[in-house]
């Protein structure tokens, strides 16, 4: 029996049934048909013992993502899983690559697993604001107890070949460089040899928990990471009902539940955002045929907060990079604060020391330009401030070679104007790293005027080497995501001193799932940036009602956090905000002096102001073309700014209100304030009369 994407053939008394599905062997309905038709096979023919593998890259990654939104094709994998499970004779399942998922879900219900060593094993659904649906809740348990199957199902990250072979997960680790076939076809001979019979998974007995009170508290212990999402407490009450209930009674439950997930509004978000984020690194408009460049050395100018984090990026990629600085003491400030920060990652397990000093290896530092004038890529990372940073790529321009690439890390700054100033605007490119950088993910990659596709692409590229998700943005005041912010403080401002205080702006944001509110943000970043911002931009302080308040508490020396008072009084100790009476009477005032009425506003009003100035602001950039879909400004919003996955970023919660209602709203307070902020932009109002979603202008 052969299908396109499963073959069965018989070797000796070896039944081998082989997927090959690509990219990722996913699920797909044929793939599913094919293992139950090559079962059929197996089970009349003379196997003794039938080998599960894959061919390509990966075993079985998954269920097939993009076929959630469609009505279900029979088999569905619990019946395939069932048929594994109940097969007559024994099955042994060979991983490598990853095992995610609907597919570990497929090797758990095999009787037997082994795996090439790099196999990482992992059921991910949570990511995706799903349970795993195919039995994994009640088998994973039985295998590994209860405690590490919801550390995995919780949490969603993969486990190692050689955890797994602890954990009892996989029986056998194959010899590496060996090719898998011939590898599992070894152990599957040593199975038969040793007269290995069917071993159901769900025929086990789940091991008793660790305490009485286990699973209420486990529960507790993920109450604040599993915030606004169904699925981690569903897994919670699945594995407890494991322990009670036989396997077919577990996974009819497991059925509800995967179902009520799947069809979820959060489901469909995180959905989104999985294919979003794999979108985003695709470039649309750069020709076919570009070819990234070679990057082998990198240097960063500045070895501040910025400067240091990025070197970082690279030297734990394995890329060797060299910080640049004026003068020796500097220098070496910047270098101590990275080696603390590497100290802090062994204390916190991330590294071992030995790891740290092979990373700390790859950073050198010089206050000589000479030293990099053979680097292929130089980031520009010093003070936020046009006349600088273009007097840095004079000199640079100067001294690295001619194919160099010059990067410049600014937030807001137009990178034609710092391209201008050099005789290779083509190698020049624009690269918002957010802070600490060593930690964030997110990166906006700017494309100025004169980029050449080939700088771009290797950014995006290179991007990815150091573990970032890059999103490619034009050029214009603070790119996607400080442009899209600037609107939403606004919102936050205003709403103070129209009645609301900042506990109740935080509180109603945070409770719609922001990880943090935008006050409570300014009081994290300090106070003192806007400030400097506004002043540089020759705005003059409480110039503007919406700055009032902000430079006043600034004024005040209350910065935010850093020095334990900003539009809350900080514990010095645990950090944690306490609201303050001082600033409420400030508010009163502001408010008075700028004749601003004063109401009792309500927390869906909160709400809707800030997501409509995101969203209105967001269709205003992708008319532009500043970003080229819908789905990288989600991606941008989703990693930089904190707003909630399980929303799916503020475009596509747009389109999950629907666009008619959105530009009714933002219609309706144009009418209550007469702020022209609220025009609503005309591409949602063109969308909106073609009954169209911001989701139809893919490129
Ligand atoms: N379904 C459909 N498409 C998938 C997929 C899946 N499960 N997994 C990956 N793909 C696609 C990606 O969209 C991408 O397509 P394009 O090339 O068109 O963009 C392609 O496969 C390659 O994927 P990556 O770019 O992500 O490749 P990678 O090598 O960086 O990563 C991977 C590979 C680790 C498998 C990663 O793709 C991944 O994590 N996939 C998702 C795994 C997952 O969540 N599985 C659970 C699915 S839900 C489930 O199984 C429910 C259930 O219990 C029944």
């Amino acid at each position: 029996m052969t299908t396109a994407v499963v073959q069965y053939q018989l070797e000796g008394s070896i039944g081998i049934v082989r997927i090959d599905n690509p990219p990722v062997n996913a699920l797909s309905h044929p793939v599913r048909a094919g293992i139950m038709a090559a079962l059929d096979q197996a089970r009349a023919d003379g196997s003794k013992l039938l080998l599960l593998l894959c061919a390509g890259r990966t075993f079985i990654a998954g269920a097939d993502i993009s076929e959630f939104g469609k009505p279900p094709a029979e088999p569905g994998l619990p019946a395939v899983v069932a048929a594994i499970e109940h097969f007559p004779k024994p099955v042994l399942a060979a991983l490598h690559g990853t095992a995610l998922g609907g597919g570990l879900e497929v090797a758990l219900a095999a009787h037997y697993r082994c795996a090439l060593p790099g196999t990482r094993l992992g059921l991910p659904e949570v990511k995706l604001g799903l349970l795993p649906g195919a039995g994994g809740t009640q088998r994973l348990p039985r295998l590994v107890g209860v405690a590490t199957a919801l550390d995995m199902m919780t949490g969603g990250e993969p486990v190692s070949a050689a955890r797994a072979l602890e954990l009892g997960l996989v029986d056998h680790l194959l010899e590496g460089g060996v090719e898998l076939q011939s590898a599992a076809l070894g152990y599957a001979h040593q199975l038969l040899a040793d007269g290995a019979g069917v071993r159901p998974t769900g025929a086990r007995i789940v091991p008793a928990p660790p305490t009485p009170d286990f699973f209420d508290d486990y529960r507790a212990s993920i109450a604040r990471k599993s915030r606004g999402l169904i699925a981690p407490g569903y897994i919670v009450e699945l594995v407890e009902f494991a322990c009670l209930h036989p396997v077919e009674q577990g996974q009819a439950l497991e059925r509800e539940r995967f179902i009520e997930c799947r069809n979820s509004p959060q489901s469909a978000a995180l959905r989104h955002v999985f294919f979003a984020e794999r979108a985003c690194a695709k470039l649309t408009n750069i020709p076919a045929d570009t070819r990234a460049l070679p990057v082998k050395t990198v240097a960063v100018i500045g070895a501040g907060t910025m400067g240091g984090g990025i070197a970082m990026c690279f030297a734990s990629a394995g890329i060797p990079v060299t910080l640049v600085e004026t003068s020796r003491d500097n220098l070496d400030r910047g270098l101590g604060v990275v080696r603390r920060n590497y100290e802090t990652s062994v204390k916190r397990g991330r590294y071992t020391q030995g790891q740290v000093d092979d990373i700390l290896a790859n950073i050198t530092g010089t206050t000589d330009y000479a030293d990099i004038a053979g680097a292929d890529l130089v980031i520009e990372a010093v003070f936020e401030n046009m006349a600088v940073k273009q007097e840095v790529f004079r000199t640079l321009d100067a001294s690295c070679k001619a194919d160099c690439i010059l990067a410049t890390n600014t937030s807001y700054l137009d990178v034609n104007a710092i391209a201008a100033v050099t005789s290779r605007p083509e190698r020049v490119v624009g690269a918002h790293f957010f802070s600490p950088a060593n930690v964030m993910k997110l990166l906006e990659v700017v494309r100025a005027q004169k980029t050449a596709p080939e700088v771009l692409l290797t950014f995006m590229q290179l991007a990815k080497t150091i573990g970032k998700i890059a999103v490619a943005v034009g050029v214009c005041h603070g790119f996607v995501g400080n442009r899209m912010l600037k609107g939403y403080a606004r919102q936050a401002q205003l709403l103070l001193l129209e009645g609301a205080s900042p506990q109740q702006v935080d509180g109603a944001m945070e409770a719609w799932g922001m990880a943090m509110g935008p006050l409570a943000v300014g009081d994290l970043a300090g106070l003192d940036i806007g400030y400097r911002s506004r002043r540089d931009q020759g705005i003059a302080s409480r110039s503007a009602k919406e700055s009032a308040l902000a430079d006043t508490l600034v004024e005040m020396d209350r910065l935010g956090q850093k020095s334990a008072a900003g539009y809350y009084r900080y514990d010095p100790e645990t950090r944690s905000r306490q609201p303050d009476p001082e600033v409420a009477t400030l508010i009163a005032d502001i408010a008075a002096q700028w004749k601003v009425p004063r109401r009792v506003i309500d927390d869906e009003e909160i709400v809707d102001r800030l997501t409509l100035a995101l969203i209105n602001e967001g269709a205003a950039i992708l008319a532009e073309g500043i970003a080229a879909r819908p789905g990288d400004v989600d991606i941008v919003y989703l990693n930089g700014y904190g707003f909630p996955q399980w929303r799916g970023g503020p475009m596509f919660h747009a389109d999950s209100l629907g666009l008619a209602t959105v530009v009714a709203k933002l219609k309706a307070l144009r009418e209550l304030t007469a702020d022209p902020c609220w025009e609503p932009a005309a591409l949602l109002v063109q969308l909106a009369q073609e009954g169209r979603t911001l989701a139809s202008l893919q490129p």
